[in-house]
């Protein structure tokens, strides 16, 4: 079919294409509601654990004794982070964490609920154990007795952390987790339907989440939240960010054109923990000047708030340097990519759209 003849829908950025079918989660963007396997996120947040919400993507069922510690690294994984240059951007450490697990295990195809725990339960080994290698400290051997998000932080610092900020970050774990067909799990599937295994397909979405309009702006809010500084600082900062064409970070959504259900649970998160206090009335008073602001300038589509700006206020409320809330982001989302992983598998059908060719037609090479 030439150009001419193609009557097919474009879409560029596959917008508003079904290019699958899941069980695993659904994003409601109209009504701004998000279930995981049918429960809501908010219950999910209030009254689960990153375990029992990572058990649950990966089997389908809710198991209350489901538990996921931190898992020990290999020296293989060790040596290929000490091997990584000073100033080595978090993200990049991750994905050559995952690729030597991935060389060493040699997952099968297809992928396991057992290989989705496997590789889950090392990422935030890997991410702690990198941050201290390049600010010179040894790594920490993980504790079993600790869930995986608290595992994490005490693996990073040295010791265990209070109970607020080992439920926050869980909290934030289980928002994070999962949301459907987004670039980075669309990736990791498209990978898996080629039948290459778990660990390359994490690789992939690892990359694809380290893109600034995708995982990259809970720490491009904190320096957005730097720069205004106070409330009053909020309306001109805004406007002139507006008026030079850039986009204000932490609003706006592909899919949901309603509040983002992730932002209000980890609201919520942030208004009940010690130390956010000013930080966050600084959010929450640049949060209601941006929406007057970008409703005014457009009122036929109105942004709304997402997940991003309130991560940037749970992240730092536990103490997370902003160089690794990418890294941070993609270790909650293991369960929901190598959940889609294991589904993919199941019922698999190489991932290969067309494409339509607007280059010069046929011509004969110069002589
Ligand atoms: N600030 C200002 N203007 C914006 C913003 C924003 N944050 N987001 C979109 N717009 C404008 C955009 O300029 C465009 O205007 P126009 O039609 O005049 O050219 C219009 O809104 C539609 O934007 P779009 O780029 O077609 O929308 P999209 O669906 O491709 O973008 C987005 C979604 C998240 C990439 C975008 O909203 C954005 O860049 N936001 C800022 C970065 C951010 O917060 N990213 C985290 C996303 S949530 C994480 C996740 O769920 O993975």
């Amino acid at each position: 079919m030439d150009q001419k003849t193609d009557d097919r829908t474009l879409s560029p950025g596959l917008e508003g294409v079904l290019a699958g079918e899941t069980a695993i989660a659904k994003v409601d963007g109209l009504n701004g509601k998000l279930t995981y396997r049918g429960y809501p996120i908010g219950d999910l947040v209030r009254h689960g654990t990153y375990a029992q919400v990572a058990d649950l993507l990966w089997t389908g069922e809710w198991a209350p004794s489901a538990d996921l510690p931190c898992a020990p690294l290999t020296d293989g994984v060790i040596k290929s982070l000490r091997a990584l240059p000073p100033g080595t951007n978090a993200m990049d450490a991750l994905r050559g964490a995952v690729s030597a697990w991935g060389a060493a295990e040699r997952p099968t195809w297809p992928p396991t609920p057992e290989q989705a725990r496997a590789l889950t339960a090392i990422a935030p080994s890997s991410l702690a154990a990198f941050v201290r290698i390049q600010r010179g400290d040894e790594p920490i051997d993980p504790d079993p007795s600790l869930p995986l998000s608290a595992g994490f932080l005490y693996q990073l610092n040295g010791k265990r952390p209070d109970a607020a900020s080992a439920r926050a970050l869980d909290a934030y774990f289980i928002v994070a987790a999962e949301h459907g067909f987004n670039a980075s799990t669309f990736t990791a599937r498209v990978i898996t339907s080629t039948q290459s295994d778990l660990a390359s397909a994490l690789c992939g979405a690892i990359g694809a989440l380290k893109g600034p309009l995708h995982g990259g702006a809970p720490s491009e809010v904190v320096s957005q939240l730097h720069e205004i500084g106070s409330p009053e600082r909020a309306e001109k900062w805004i406007n002139d960010a507006l008026d030079r064409g850039d986009r204000l970070m932490g609003f706006g959504h592909r899919v949901y054109r309603a509040y983002d259900p992730r932002a209000a649970a980890l609201r919520e998160v942030a208004e009940g923990m010690a130390g956010t206090a000013e930080w966050l009335k600084l959010a929450v008073a640049v949060e209601d000047v941006a929406l007057r602001v970008l409703k005014e300038r457009h009122p036929e589509r109105p942004l709304q708030t997402n997940v991003e700006f309130y991560t940037a206020a749970v992240l730092q409320g536990v103490g997370l340097p902003p160089a690794i809330f990418p890294a941070t982001f993609a270790l909650a989302r293991h369960a929901g990519w190598t959940a889609h992983c294991i589904e993919q598998g199941q019922a698999n059908r190489l991932i290969r759209p067309d494409v339509r060719y607007v280059g010069p037609a046929e011509r004969a090479l110069p002589a």
